[in-house]
């Protein structure tokens, strides 16, 4: 348990002084379980906390920060989630039934108990349920559902995920763990060169959240760009450890100053082979994806140097990639073969997928080594084959309706971590330590004591 309690506190008071100001000084350090975490913006001014973004624009209280804060890397915590709960009894404007709570019937939200029960997902995991219909035209068919709160709906069916950061935008292939708004009709696929199909789908991505999360009308245009223009500006990462002080010392790289001037364009040191064409520029891989702390190899500061080990450890670690539908399923590459961290998270200084590349590495699998017990199981029927499959989330098929995409989702921007716990799209990993576990149980890795220990330092330092 890396967050204590006095430190939860600390950053609500935080939050607390930040939502009574008018704007947030730029590169303001925010407490976090492991030091400070700073949002730079782009346009070097003060960050605004009083424009669309931050406005009820719906009618059940919500604004875009009831999920995306700054002090959770524009993300939201469960820590965070669970003091909200406790300070407001459960009626703070996250806590409504269309998306907040486990279910949307069958519960009773007239008394604390009642609350607390039906939230229990939010408060413990930071889920918000996602209600996607299956495509009329999928090639499988959901059997049944086994959802333990009540929404066994099997024609429009409830997936809970956690909050992706809206900060750090420019870095992006596809928007949602899914893609959705970024493949939904009305919606273009974010390509080489971006021309502004990234601002499109964000545009069209804020006027879903508006009339779902927030059951508002559809906005008007000034609003929604008002939200694309603020949240397209911001740059967040890790700015300070505890134990390693200031990351952009010594020759380190870290904070987010130093991640506004990455250069990125989409399919930029893509993994695939170079035939496949997805890098424009035809360069090959480097596994190398991050070279922040390169200059604290060989530092007296303890963490320092754990850190500048833990990324070594990501850059060059052998993982032998085999059963990753998006990978070795997909025609050229071999079902089995010797990766890194980096196969998977390309882009420099980022770690998020260059291309649009839905994978299922087995976060939502049944059998998954994370506990996920308190997620639903959906059993899925082959229309043609007659296969079955179960499942804890069909992930990307629930948009396209393809067998092969069951379970497959991005791979999100790895920047900011230490302040927006739990992980994956589900929230079964509620530290960093279990992301490891995850990855060395699944796919076999063997990590020693000590390179876990400078995974997780260097991870909390992204
Ligand atoms: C009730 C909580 C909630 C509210 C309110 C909310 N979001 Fe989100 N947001 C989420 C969740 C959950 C996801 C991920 C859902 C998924 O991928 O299926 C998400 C994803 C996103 C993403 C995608 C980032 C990426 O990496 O793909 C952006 C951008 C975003 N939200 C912006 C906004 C904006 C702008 C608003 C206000 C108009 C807003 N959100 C309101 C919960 C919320
Ligand atoms: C085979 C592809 C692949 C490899 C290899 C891989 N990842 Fe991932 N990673 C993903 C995908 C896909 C996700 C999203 C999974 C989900 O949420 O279901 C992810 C998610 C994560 C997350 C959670 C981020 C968040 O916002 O919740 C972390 C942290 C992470 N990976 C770190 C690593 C590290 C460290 C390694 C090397 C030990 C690694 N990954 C290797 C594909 C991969």
């Amino acid at each position: 348990m890396k967050l204590s309690i006095p430190a939860t506190l600390l950053a609500s008071a935080f939050a607390g002084t930040i939502a009574r100001s008018q704007s947030l000084p730029n590169n303001f350090p925010l407490l976090d379980g492991s030091g400070f975490v700073e949002t730079y913006n782009l346009n070097n001014a003060p960050i605004s906390l009083t424009g669309a973004f931050f406005q009820s624009l719906g009618t059940n209280g919500r604004s875009c920060s009831s999920c995306h804060l700054p002090t959770e890397s524009w993300s939201v915590s469960a820590a965070e989630i669970q003091l909200r709960f406790l300070l407001t009894q459960g009626t703070d404007p996250i806590f409504r039934t269309n998306d907040g709570s486990n279910c949307d019937h069958s519960i009773d939200t007239s008394t604390l108990e009642g609350r607390r029960s039906a939230y229990s997902l939010l408060t413990s995991r930071g889920l918000i349920r996602i209600a996607l219909p299956v495509p009329a035209n999928a090639q499988f068919t959901v059997q049944s559902v086994n959802n333990p709160y009540g929404c066994n709906e099997t024609s429009t069916v409830s997936v809970y995920r956690r909050p992706l950061p809206a900060t750090n935008l420019r870095f992006l292939s596809t928007l949602m763990w899914d893609g959705r708004e970024s493949t939904a009709p009305s919606t273009v696929k974010i390509a080489y060169p971006n021309t502004g199909q990234l601002l499109a789908d964000l545009a069209h991505q804020a006027i879903d959240a508006i009339t779902g999360h927030a059951q508002g009308a559809v906005p008007a245009n000034a609003q929604v760009l008002d939200i694309v223009n603020f949240e397209t500006a911001l740059q967040t990462a890790q700015a300070l450890d505890f134990q390693a002080g200031s990351l952009s010392n010594a020759g380190g790289n870290g904070g987010p100053v130093a991640l506004a001037a990455q250069a990125f364009f989409i399919g930029v040191n893509d993994s695939f082979p170079a035939s496949f064409g997805n890098n424009p520029t035809g360069a090959p891989f480097n596994p190398a994806i991050f070279n922040l702390f390169n200059s604290w190899t060989n530092s007296p500061v303890r963490q320092r140097a754990s850190i500048a080990r833990g990324e070594v450890v990501f850059n060059s670690k052998p993982i032998t990639i085999s059963g990753v539908a998006g990978i070795n399923d997909v025609v050229g590459l071999p079902p089995s073969f010797s990766g890194t961290c980096g196969t998977c998270h390309d882009s420099p200084n980022v770690g998020d997928h260059s291309v649009s590349a839905a994978l299922n590495i087995g976060v939502a699998d049944i059998d998954s080594p994370l506990n996920v017990s308190y997620l639903p199981v959906f059993t899925l029927v082959n229309n043609t084959t007659h296969a079955v499959i179960k499942t804890t989330d069909p992930g990307r098929a629930l948009i396209t309706g393809q067998w092969a995409d069951i379970g497959k989702v991005k791979g999100p921007v790895l920047r900011g971590l230490a302040s927006r716990a739990p992980y994956f799209h589900n929230g079964s990993a509620a530290t960093l330590s279990d992301v490891i576990q995850f990855y060395d149980t699944r796919f076999g890795i063997g990590f020693t004591a000590r390179e876990k220990a400078d995974l997780i330092a260097f991870l909390n330092a992204l």
